[in-house]
């Protein structure tokens, strides 16, 4: 007699786990860059000419004999491949149709679990993402050159991207800070003798983490709310930072 083979999970593909930990260094990478995207825009709270350097910078300004936007753009198709690759990947994990949304939701009901709610929560901002942030890159991609502290405000007030931004920055913020309470769970970082007390320590760390975020965030779009309104009635003018404004207006005497 020929018995079934002992086990059919030791014959089971590693895929999943492989796509589980591609997702999870996605989700890290586009969160660590959050960080430093949120570090860059809030450099309009230090001064105009600050936001304008960050900008050219990146552009290469300061360091090629001419700047290259498109530098920009590139890195936008880049950060855009990585949020669709983590968006793909993280399709897997959603409910696929009612039943299993039924399922779901009365299981999270029933559990009445922090942890468990807050991956409704990343289901919740990850699918608003899935339509505000193409948006925003697209803007980003196509204009590279329209960044900075006048372009930027025109954009938020007299382009009326605010609503989104307001949206996108809630949803981000708290997507990316839950993400990576969510990982630090899984993977155990930070973990003391005490799982319990650790546990309440990140879900502290996360909630300080998103107050911050949100607050630096919002300060920031009314920075540029307020930069908007003033500026409304000369929108599209390019901003020329002051130690350049001398030049300018010798050349346009001439
Ligand atoms: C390389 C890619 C990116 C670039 C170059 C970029 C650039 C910018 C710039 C220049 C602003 C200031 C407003 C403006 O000029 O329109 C801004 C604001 C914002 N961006 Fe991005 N961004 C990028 C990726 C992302 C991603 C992936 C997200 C989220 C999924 C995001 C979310 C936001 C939000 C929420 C704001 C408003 C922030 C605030 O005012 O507090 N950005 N971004």
């Amino acid at each position: 007699m020929t018995l079934p083979r002992p086990c059919a999970a030791s014959a089971a593909s590693p895929w999943p786990a492989r796509l589980d930990l591609l997702q999870a260094l996605s989700g890290l990478a586009l969160a660590l860059f959050m960080w430093l995207h949120m570090g860059f825009v809030s450099a309009i709270l230090i001064s105009a000419d600050f936001a304008w350097g960050v900008a050219r910078f990146f552009e290469g300004y300061f360091f090629l004999p001419r700047p290259q936007a498109w530098l920009v753009s590139a890195f936008v198709a880049a950060i855009a491949s990585l949020f669709a690759l983590h968006a793909l990947l993280a399709l897997r994990k959603f409910p696929a149709d009612w039943r299993q949304y039924r399922i779901a939701a009365r299981h999270g009901g029933r559990l009445r679990h922090g942890d468990t709610t807050l991956w409704f929560v990343q289901v919740v901002t990850g699918f608003a993402m899935f339509f505000l942030a193409p948006v925003h890159l697209y803007a980003m991609f196509m204009h590279p050159d329209l960044i900075g502290p006048f372009e930027s405000a025109d954009r938020v007030w007299t382009g009326g991207f605010w609503p989104l931004y307001l949206a996108l920055l809630f949803a981000v913020e708290v997507h990316g800070s839950v993400g990576l309470y969510r990982l630090a769970v899984k993977w155990g970082w930070f973990e003391g003798r005490d799982v319990r007390a650790s546990r309440r320590r990140l879900k502290w760390a996360m909630w300080g983490l998103i107050a911050f975020l949100l607050t630096l965030g919002l300060t920031t779009l009314l920075a540029e709310i307020r930069m908007g309104i003033e500026h409304a009635p000369r929108a599209g003018e390019r901003y020329v930072p002051t130690w350049q404004r001398g030049a300018t207006a010798a050349e346009e005497a001439r």
